[in-house]
């Protein structure tokens, strides 16, 4: 074996890679359970992926066959069911994880100097993401697939001047038909995965650049042993690469139980008018989109106006990745900082979800209007975290990490 070893190093850098992004390549040693999330994103996007590739084998991507060909996968194809309950699952464990990653980063201050790349590269990621689940949704062909994009392609026709056009173009039709499904299928299939790994490799390589943020935000590079090793600092493999284990055990097990027992998740998984094929001429009678994508929509039905409704949920998304020059307090954890920002965020994440929950009902006259609250709510974050983070009344940050 280590013949073999120098053999290859003499060619590729494997130990070197080895060393460098996992044996040794120092983490706090404070690490707590919302440190899981990130690898338990590359573990689903892997499950994505290997999944997806099975799917592939026995789906036609064509108007006329596509439905009926995920019917065969489901009852069919030898563990098709199986195969497409896992991709299925799989869509929705990735948002759940990564709008906890995402929250981690906001509660420790992640996104601060020196990780605003990474903070942008996984902003990156969450738009791909985006983009892969919407148009993995047009795929089965459903009611709800057909509607759910048609609603969604014909929020472009808002834009002035060029948005019919830029409609047309993207349906590759006049109405969403064989040609938008097929397009679909090929940026869901072969261009988004592309994207998707490229952007991970980057949010990883940026993240081992810099060293890993912790739940004290103390940098523990700042804390150096006589060999050059951070105080604080332990190699990443064996003690966290054994540590994820165990949440990844955790989550396939709440994996598991949805993924066999609750598939559909009571039709907010998958929801019911997806059972049935697409139909141009018949309008599901709510049409709502997946729950990883209703606290935008709510913004959306929250504006009267279509244009400006677009726009301000568009803002919703681009003011995210404005945060590490939004936030300009200098301690990073939320651990010692001010009530103000502790209130500020939770009513936040009390907003989003709210939000997320308010585009599942129709839309009444109350709800608008409490859908237009939670609305103002969601952007104040940013303006009260703008003005009061400058001058913020925090607490003394200790120099270690405490354990
Ligand atoms: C496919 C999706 C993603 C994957 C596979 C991924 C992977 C990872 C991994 C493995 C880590 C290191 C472990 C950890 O800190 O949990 C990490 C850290 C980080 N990620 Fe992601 N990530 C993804 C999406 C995102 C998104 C959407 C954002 C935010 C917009 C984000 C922001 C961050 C930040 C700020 C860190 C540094 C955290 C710290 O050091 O405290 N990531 N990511």
């Amino acid at each position: 074996m280590g013949n073999l070893m120098a053999w290859i190093d003499e060619r590729f850098p494997a130990t070197k890679m080895w060393n460098d992004h996992l044996a040794q390549y120092y983490t706090p040693k404070n690490f707590n359970f919302w440190y899981f999330f990130g690898s338990l994103a590359l573990m689903v996007l892997v499950i994505q992926i290997i999944s997806g590739i099975f799917l592939t084998m026995h789906y036609k991507p064509d108007g006329a066959m596509a439905f009926a060909s995920v019917e065969y996968i489901m009852r069919d194809v030898p563990y098709g069911w199986l195969i497409r309950y896992i991709h299925s699952t799989g869509a929705t464990a990735f948002f759940v994880v990564v709008y906890l990653h995402m929250f981690r980063g906001l509660m420790y201050g992640s996104y601060k100097k020196p990780r605003e790349l990474i903070w942008l590269f996984g902003m990156f990621i969450y738009l791909a993401l985006m983009a892969e689940a919407f148009m993995g949704y047009l795929l089965p062909w459903g009611q709800m697939s057909y509607w759910g994009a048609q609603v969604i392609i014909s929020l472009f026709s808002a834009i002035p001047v060029i948005g019919d056009d830029l409609t047309l173009w993207i349906r590759g039709d006049f109405v969403i038909g064989d040609a938008t499904l097929n397009r679909f299928f090929a940026l869901h299939v072969i261009a988004l995965p592309f994207v998707l790994v490229f952007l991970v490799i980057a949010h990883i390589l940026a993240l081992h650049e810099v060293g890993s943020n912790n739940p004290d935000g103390v940098e523990i590079k700042k804390n150096k042993g006589a060999d050059g090793i951070p105080l604080d600092g332990i190699p990443f493999h064996p003690y966290y690469s054994v540590k994820d284990i165990v949440g990844v055990v955790v989550f396939l097990f709440f994996f598991s139980i949805v993924m066999f027992y609750f598939p559909d998740g009571g039709g907010y998984l998958l929801e019911h008018a997806n059972f049935i094929a697409a139909d141009p001429l018949k309008t599901p009678e709510h049409i709502a989109p997946v729950w990883y994508f209703t606290p935008f929509y709510a913004i959306l039905r929250a504006v009267p106006d279509k244009l400006m409704g677009v726009g301000t949920m568009g803002a919703a998304i681009v003011v995210l990745f404005f945060l590490p020059w939004i936030d300009r307090c200098k301690v990073k954890s939320i651990r010692y900082r001010s009530v103000i920002f502790k209130v500020n965020l939770t009513v936040f994440c009390v907003s989003f979800v709210v939000l997320g929950w308010l585009a599942m009902q129709p839309a009444t006259e109350i709800l608008t209007l409490f859908s237009r609250i939670f609305t103002f709510f969601y952007f104040a974050f940013f303006a009260v975290l703008y003005v009061t983070s400058k001058n913020e009344k925090t607490k003394p940050v200790p120099d270690r990490v405490t354990s």
